[in-house]
C-alpha cells in the first residue's frame, strides 16, 4: 500500500498540477522505485490511496496506447516501460476524500486489504540497497511475523520529525519495539531510531485505527494505532542495511539526485565531471 493523498506543498509550485510522487529522481518517478521495491519483496497487489489530482500516479501504471503504438511503429524498444506494466486488476485505488492523516489514509484501505497482512511504503522514503529495504523485511517476517516495521538510527536533534520507537531485546538486525511515539519533543524521544516509512503489519492494525484518536499535528497517526497493538502481536523493528534519501525535503531531493545519477552507468562520469566543474 501506497499514501499518496499528501498535497506535496514543500515542492510547491512543481507539485500545483503534478504529483510530488511523479516527480523524478534522475528519469523514474518517486513512486517507481517504491513499486520496484515492493515487486523486488514478491508483492503483487499494489493498492494506491489517493486524493483528488494524483489521477496521473494511476495513469503511470497503465498501458499508454497512442504512445506505445507510435514506439512499435517507429521500431523503438518497450522495455523501459517494463516497470510501469501490470496484470489486470492488481493495481488498486481507493480515495482519502479529506487529508486526516497517514493513519485514516491507511484505514481508508480497510476493505482491500480484509484479512490478511500487507505491507505500507511511504514513497517519500527513497531507500536504495541489494536487497531492497521491503525483501529485507520480508525475509525477517517470515522468521518473526507479527508486525515489522523498518528503522534506522538518525542524530538526536531530528528525532521530532519521525516515528520514534523505543528500543527492547537486539538480535542482529531485528530489535524488539517496546513502544512508538509520533514526532515527540527531543528531550521526551525513547531513543533516536526513526520509524523510515517501511510496514509489514497485521490486519488487525485496521480496526485499532477505527477509533484511533488524533495525536501529533491533530492527526489520526499510524504510529500511535501500532503503540497500541504492542503486547498483543510480536512487533519487531528491523535496521536497514542500506541507504536512505529523504525526497520529502528539498536537499534530500537533490541529493538523491546526484548520488543516483553518480552511480549511473550511462551518466555517471559525465556528472560528476560537471559537479567538479560546479564546486570549483
Ligand atoms: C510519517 C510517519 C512517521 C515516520 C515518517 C517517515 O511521518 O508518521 O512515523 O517516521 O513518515 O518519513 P510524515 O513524514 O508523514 O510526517
Amino acid at each position: 500500500m501506497f499514501p499518496v493523498a499528501g498535497l506535496g506543498t514543500r515542492f510547491l509550485p512543481a507539485t500545483k498540477a503534478i504529483p510530488k510522487e511523479l516527480l523524478p529522481i534522475v528519469d523514474r518517478p518517486l513512486i517507481q522505485y517504491a513499486v520496484d521495491e515492493a515487486r523486488e519483496a514478491g508483492i503483487e497487489q499494489m493498492i494506491f490511496v489517493t486524493g483528488r489530482g494524483k489521477t496521473a500516479i494511476v495513469e503511470h501504471f497503465d498501458t499508454a496506447f497512442e504512445l506505445e503504438t507510435t514506439m512499435r511503429e517507429r521500431g523503438k524498444s518497450l522495455d523501459i516501460l517494463e516497470p510501469t506494466r501490470f496484470p489486470p486488476g492488481d493495481i488498486i485505488t481507493v480515495r482519502q476524500q479529506v487529508p486526516l492523516g497517514l493513519g485514516h489514509a491507511i484505514w481508508c484501505a480497510r476493505a482491500i486489504v480484509g484479512d490478511e497482512p500487507f505491507a505500507i511504503l511511504l514513497p517519500d522514503e527513497l531507500m536504495v540497497g541489494e536487497p531492497g529495504c521491503m525483501k529485507q523485511m520480508v525475509a525477517a517476517y517470515e522468521e518473526v511475523g507479527g508486525n515489522l516495521i523498518s528503522v534506522l538510527e538518525v542524530p538526536r536533534e531530528e528525532v521530532s520529525s519521525y516515528g520514534v520507537i523505543d528500543p527492547g531485546e537486539e538480535r542482529g538486525t531485528l530489535t524488539e519495539v517496546r513502544g512508538l511515539v509520533e514526532k515527540p519533543p527531543i528531550n521526551e524521544a525513547p531513543s533516536n531510531k526513526i520509524v523510515s516509512g517501511r510496514y509489514i503489519l497485521q490486519p488487525e492494525v485496521m480496526r485499532t485505527l477505527e477509533d484511533q484518536e488524533k495525536g501529533a499535528g491533530g492527526e489520526i497517526q499510524l504510529t500511535d494505532a501500532m503503540a497500541r497493538m504492542i503486547g498483543g502481536q510480536p512487533f519487531h523493528a528491523v535496521t536497514f542495511a542500506g541507504r536512505r534519501f529523504d525526497c520529502g525535503s528539498k536537499t534530500g531531493f537533490v541529493e538523491a539526485t546526484l548520488a543516483l545519477a553518480l552511480e549511473r552507468e550511462d551518466m555517471g562520469e559525465e556528472v560528476r565531471a560537471i559537479a567538479k566543474r560546479l564546486l570549483g
